[in-house]
């Protein structure tokens, strides 16, 4: 029986996030009123995952109607855009948030009661969390089968539930395939700096009773040398037309060790992750974030302190080192130029 827990959702012109940065020693849940605070928790990763960040934003946008009142239509419509811009200026490499706030701005566009769009903008960010609730199902579904029974997986970072509004992109598989009553094991990465392998995956695998072993970041190479896992799979903040595909920092080097020692390795991810406007990774906007994440740790200094630091949250893996892409849509495989493409046609 899958963990049941809910990572965001809305009640009564509020929302209540669980907070990820209190895990894995609480669960705290925070209720937020406005989307300055929404912004915020945004930035400081109380709620991220790519598609978490969508379902967030698409929340924080519903937010910036609720406290208007009997205002004209041109003031509604700028208090929402500048939501929208707010939200949109937090954290720029997760695909989902820019595909959230499009549909959000759409619908602000096609109505001009200010009574009813903001009925609608609140019902369209909850239609884009239900929908992240079935695409992960679907994800898990399409990925079942690329899992033998005993399987070792290694994941890194946090694609999981934790990530999303439903079970995950990476671990939907892992989740669906127990379900089936296979055995997999799985390894996780830490993820430095912030840690979201150690805090976050393992302690929503324990707690669905999945065995999982920790390890360094910098021990994934030992583990590929040796395969010592099958296979790897992980999530995906943003994948180019051409398939290059942009996750958590340490992923590309993930990837081309898994290459090296010829085991798969597979990125899920919903089709809400695609950018059919950019053309490679070199186009993809990688965030960088503060040098406190390097050089503190919450009991105390990693590092003397002005050390110079250099933080990107996230790489870019060339297609050429993924084996397919398990969507919503189906597994994509290679040439995925011609298979991403089918994905919008
Ligand atoms: O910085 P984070 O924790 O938001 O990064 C998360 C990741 O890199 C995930 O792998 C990705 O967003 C996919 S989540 C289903």
């Amino acid at each position: 029986m899958l963990l049941n827990f809910k990572t965001i959702f809305w009640e009564n012109e509020k929302v209540k996030i669980l907070d990820q940065t209190a895990l894995p020693a609480k669960v705290v849940y925070q209720t937020i009123t406005t989307t300055e605070d929404m912004a915020q928790a945004i930035k400081s990763m109380k709620v991220r995952g790519a598609p978490l960040i969508g379902v967030a934003a698409a929340y924080g946008v519903a937010l910036s109607t609720t406290l208007q009142k009997d205002i004209s239509y041109d003031e509604f419509k700028k208090r929402v855009e500048k939501g929208i811009t707010m939200i949109a200026n937090t954290r720029p490499t997760a695909y989902n948030l820019f595909a959230a706030l499009n549909r959000m701005r759409t619908i602000l566009e096609n109505e001009n009661d200010p009574r009813v769009a903001k009925l609608k903008l609140i019902e369209e960010a909850e239609r884009i969390r239900k929908e992240d609730e079935k695409i992960c199902q679907k994800i898990g579904e399409n990925g079942e089968s690329l899992l033998p029974d005993n399987s070792k997986v290694l994941t890194h970072c946090n694609a999981g539930a934790l990530a999303t509004s439903g079970i995950g992109t990476a671990l939907a598989p892992i989740y669906l395939a127990k379900e089936k009553g296979k055995y997999i094991e799985v390894f996780a990465s830490e993820t430095r700096p912030l840690l979201q392998g150690a805090r976050l995956t393992v302690w929503e695998l324990m707690a669905n009773k999945i065995p999982v072993t920790l390890i360094c970041d910098s021990a994934v190479g030992v583990l590929l040398r040796n395969r010592w896992v099958d296979l790897c799979i992980v999530g995906a903040d943003r994948i180019a037309s051409n398939g290059d595909t942009a996750n958590k920092i340490g992923t590309y080097s993930i990837a081309v060790l898994a290459k090296e020692n010829g085991i798969p390795l597979y990125v899920a991810a919903p089709s809400t992750t695609f950018d059919k406007n950019i053309e490679s990774g070199a186009d993809i906007p990688i965030e960088e974030r503060g040098e406190d994440e390097i050089t503190k740790l919450p009991y105390g200094a990693t590092a003397p302190q002005g050390v110079r630091c250099f933080n990107p949250a996230f790489d870019v893996t060339p297609s050429k080192y993924i084996t397919a892409f398990i969507t919503d849509k189906g597994i994509l495989k290679p040439p995925f130029k011609q298979s991403i493409n089918r994905l919008f046609s």
